[in-house]
C-alpha cells in the first residue's frame, strides 16, 4: 500500500523525458529527410551553369567561343557568333545534346547525355548556348 503513494522517481522521469526524446528523433528525421530531399535534387538537376562546366565547357569553353584544346581539334562552333548560332534550330541543338553527334564516317564528335543529364537540364544547357550570342 505504502509503495503506491511514495512518489516513484523513475516511473516521472520517464513520462517526462519520453516526450522529449520522441520529439528529438522527429526532428532528426525532418532534418535527415530534408538532407536527403536537397541531396537528390542536387543529383537529378544541377544548376545550369555547373552542369556547363561539368559536361560541356571542355569542348565548347566556359565563354562558348570553343577555343579549348579540343573544341579547336573538333572545330566546333563560335556561340557568339550569331553566324554560328543560325547554323542549328533548338530542336537539332537539344538532338545534339541528348543523343550526340557523329561525323560522316560514324566516328563520335560529341557524345549524348541523355544518361547524364535530364531532359529539362539539356533544354536549358540549350537556352544557356543561346545566351552566349551578345
Ligand atoms: C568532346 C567535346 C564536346 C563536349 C564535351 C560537348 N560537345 Fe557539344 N559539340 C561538340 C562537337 C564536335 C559538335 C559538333 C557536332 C557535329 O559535327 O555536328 C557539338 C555540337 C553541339 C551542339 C549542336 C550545335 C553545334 O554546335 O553544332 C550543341 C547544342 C552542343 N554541342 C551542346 C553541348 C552541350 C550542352 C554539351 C554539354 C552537355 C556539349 N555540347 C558537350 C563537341 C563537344
Amino acid at each position: 500500500m505504502h509503495s503506491q503513494i511514495r512518489p516513484d522517481r523513475s516511473h516521472f522521469n520517464r513520462l517526462e523525458i519520453q516526450p522529449f526524446n520522441a520529439m528529438k528523433h522527429e526532428i532528426k528525421f525532418i532534418v535527415a529527410g530534408a538532407l536527403i530531399a536537397a541531396g537528390a535534387a542536387f543529383v537529378l538537376a544541377a544548376p545550369v551553369a555547373e552542369n556547363w562546366e561539368n559536361h560541356c565547357q571542355k569542348c565548347h569553353g566556359a565563354d562558348g567561343k570553343g577555343q579549348t584544346k579540343v573544341g579547336k581539334k573538333l572545330g566546333v562552333l563560335d556561340y557568339t557568333k550569331a553566324a554560328d548560332q543560325a547554323k542549328f534550330t533548338d530542336a537539332e541543338a537539344i538532338k545534339t545534346t541528348t543523343e550526340g553527334a557523329k561525323d560522316k564516317a560514324g566516328k563520335e564528335r560529341m557524345k549524348g547525355y541523355k544518361d547524364e543529364l535530364s531532359a529539362k537540364e539539356i533544354q536549358e544547357l540549350v537556352a544557356y548556348v543561346r545566351k552566349f550570342k551578345s
